[in-house]
């Protein structure tokens, strides 16, 4: 490990830790072998150790004794081969006291260094929204994901990480970007649209609900209806996915397709009730894709539709929301998948 790379970065990744604190979720930055070398605030929270006791410690460390297993299980993995790993586990706080937890590590590459962005949040809030609970003590979904990397690089872009961290607040939504980015790869080619606009479309495809990360977990997660109140504070996700994106330099083309995604074909979207064709194209393909797999997936306050229910929800709706063209196009291919 070079020490200038581990110098820098910290430097590189300021903004992720300022989104990880906006999140309220830890955020430990260790080597493949597990050494720390940077956390947030909510880290130092979480386990009791100040910053300085941390950086110079071993993730593996902080776990109870089968704990340490699967830790040494999943960073194992993720040194040899893995891109991701995700598992629960319980972390000894300095005070003593065993909290449940849920680690998402991410492996990436920093000029010629790979480190990892572990994730880590307390379950216990969560479990109580859950019909699943998650299973205890085993090395679960060790994934990979090639959506940023389709060259076969054995690591995720930096910006993937800020999609993990936003995704994961929520069990329900996991990877809905991931499988959104896919439904819209499949209709902007049916359309013939240029492959570079589709790369651009899949990337914010990837990154359109990044900024729920800065929406309240009660909210999110919430399983009743929820208060107007509420709604409005879910409403600011695509103007608080905007800033995040606003300050990545090299995805600032995205903007305009991530800021209109639930905008309405008939104006009665938001955040600015544009128009048919006043919504960008891509923001119409985006909020197709979107609201198919919202529908098929199952969410906190409900279970998942059908395929062949989805369909009829989205034609029924279809004056209203949707492209009609575009809504053509989809079902055609919707329905090639089913
Ligand atoms: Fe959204
Ligand atoms: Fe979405």
């Amino acid at each position: 490990m070079h020490r200038q790379n581990i110098r820098e970065i910290n430097g590189f990744l300021k903004g992720y830790k300022h989104v990880s604190e906006m999140a309220g979720e830890a955020i430990f930055i260790h080597s493949t072998h597990g050494n720390i070398f940077d956390v947030n605030t909510i880290a130092e929270k979480l386990t009791g150790y100040k910053r300085n006791e941390l950086l110079t410690m071993n993730v593996r460390q902080m776990h109870t004794r089968p704990g340490q297993k699967v830790a040494s299980r999943a960073l194992d993995m993720i040194d040899r081969t893995e891109i991701k790993v995700d598992f629960d586990s319980h972390i000894k706080r300095k005070d003593g006291k065993i909290i449940d937890v849920r680690i998402i590590g991410n492996k990436f590459k920093f000029k010629e260094d790979f480190f990892v962005i572990g994730l880590v949040k307390d379950t216990t809030p969560y479990e109580k929204n859950l019909k699943r609970k998650p299973e205890s003590g085993v090395v679960r979904n060790v994934r990979a994901r090639s959506f940023l990397n389709p060259l076969g690089k054995v690591y995720v872009e930096p910006i993937q990480v800020l999609v993990e961290l936003a995704e994961s607040r929520d069990f329900y939504t996991m990877e809905h970007s991931a499988k959104v980015a896919n439904h819209v790869m499949h209709l902007a080619n049916s359309i013939k649209l240029p492959k570079k606009e589709v790369e651009t479309l899949k990337l914010a495809a990837m990154l359109h609900d990044i900024g729920k990360i800065g929406i309240r977990t009660e909210i999110l997660m919430k399983a009743g209806g929820l208060t107007s109140a509420e709604y409005e504070e879910i409403k600011r996700h695509p103007l608080l996915s905007v800033e995040i994106i606003k300050s990545i330099k090299t995805v600032k083309g995205l903007i305009p397709t991530v800021r209109h995604h639930h905008e309405n074909y008939d104006g009665t979207g938001y955040p600015d009730g544009l128009k048919d064709g006043k919504i960008p194209i891509g923001a119409r393909i985006l909020a197709l894709c979107d609201v198919y797999d919202a529908l098929i997936s199952e969410r906190a306050y409900r279970r998942a539709f059908s395929h062949s229910d989805t369909i009829k929800i989205m034609k029924d709706k279809k004056e209203k929301k949707f492209d009609p063209m575009l809504l053509k196009k989809f079902l055609l291919y919707a329905t090639s998948q089913n």
